[in-house]
C-alpha cells in the first residue's frame, strides 16, 4: 500500500464492494450465461473417471418428461440403462439374458429442467479439446464448458473428477418411444430395491441426471 490515503481508498473500497455484490455487478452487465439445454437432443459422450472411460448415450427428452442414459463400460459388453422419468422414477437395468437385473428408484426431482445451469458462476474463457469455451461452475458441484461460437457444451467435470467429453449433439434428435419401456422384471422383482435413493444413483455416477438429482438442491436445478 503506497500512501496512507490509498489505504483508506481500498478500505473503503472492500466495505463497499462486498466480493458478492462485485461478482453481482459483473453478471448483471457482461459475464456470459450458459445457452439453455435444448428440450430434446441425443449427445453421444466419452466420460473418464479416473481413468476408466465410458460411453454415454444421452437421450434428453424434456418434452415427454424423460432422459436416458445408455452406458457402456469400456471394452464391455454389458450396458447399463438409466432411465429417468420426471415424476422421479427411475430404472437402473440392464437386458443382458444371462443376469437381468432391474433396480427401480424414487427420487424426490424430476429430472434436469432445461435452464438446469441458471445461477451457474462465469469463470471466464478457456481452450479445451480444441475449443475455446466458457467456462461456469455451479454450486461446487459442477464445472460446465461451452463452445463459444456454437454454444454446445463440449465438455463437463464433477466434483469427483468424472468428466464428460461430448462428441456429438444432435439438437432435436429423439429415441422412438418403444425404446422407453423398461423391461418386463422391472415391474416384477426389485420393487422393493430401494434403499438409499439418494445416495446411490450418485455412487453408480453413471449420468449427470443421475449425479445432478443425487445433490442436495442447494438452488434450483
Ligand atoms: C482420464 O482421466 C485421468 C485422470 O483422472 C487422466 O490421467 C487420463 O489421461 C484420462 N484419459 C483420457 C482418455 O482422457
Ligand atoms: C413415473 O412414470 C413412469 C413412466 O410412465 C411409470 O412407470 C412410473 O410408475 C411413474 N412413477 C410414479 C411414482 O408414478
Amino acid at each position: 500500500m503506497g500512501s496512507g490515503r490509498e489505504g483508506i481508498y481500498f478500505i473503503a473500497f472492500l466495505l463497499l464492494f462486498s466480493p458478492s455484490e462485485l461478482r453481482f455487478s459483473e453478471a448483471a452487465t457482461e459475464d456470459p450465461i450458459p445457452a439453455d439445454w435444448p428440450h430434446q437432443f441425443h449427445a453421444l459422450m466419452f466420460m473418464n473417471r479416473t481413468g476408466s472411460l465410458q460411453k454415454l448415450d444421452l437421450w434428453y427428452d424434456w418434452s415427454n418428461g424423460r432422459n436416458f442414459n445408455i452406458i457402456q463400460n469400456q471394452l464391455d459388453n454389458v450396458v447399463t440403462y438409466d432411465l429417468e422419468w420426471n415424476n422421479g422414477t427411475s430404472f437402473m437395468y440392464t437386458l443382458d439374458p444371462s443376469n437381468p437385473t432391474c433396480q427401480v428408484l424414487h427420487v424426490e426431482v424430476g429430472i434436469l429442467r432445461p435452464n438446469w445451469l441458471q445461477g451457474a458462476t462465469y469463470l471466464g474463457q478457456q481452450r479445451v479439446n480444441n475449443f475455446l469455451c466458457n467456462v461456469w461452475e455451479k454450486v461446487d458441484f459442477i464445472w460446465y464448458y461451452e463452445d463459444v461460437l456454437t454454444r454446445r457444451p463440449v465438455k463437463w467435470i464433477f466434483y469427483s473428477g468424472y468428466t464428460a467429453h461430448v462428441m456429438t449433439f444432435d439438437v432435436g434428435a429423439v429415441l422412438e418411444d418403444s425404446n422407453w419401456q423398461a423391461p418386463v422384471y422391472c415391474f416384477t422383482e426389485n420393487e422393493e430395491e430401494n434403499d438409499n435413493p439418494i445416495l446411490r444413483p450418485a455412487v453408480r455416477g453413471g449420468s449427470l441426471g443421475s449425479l445432478m438429482r443425487g445433490v442436495p438442491h442447494r438452488e434450483t436445478m
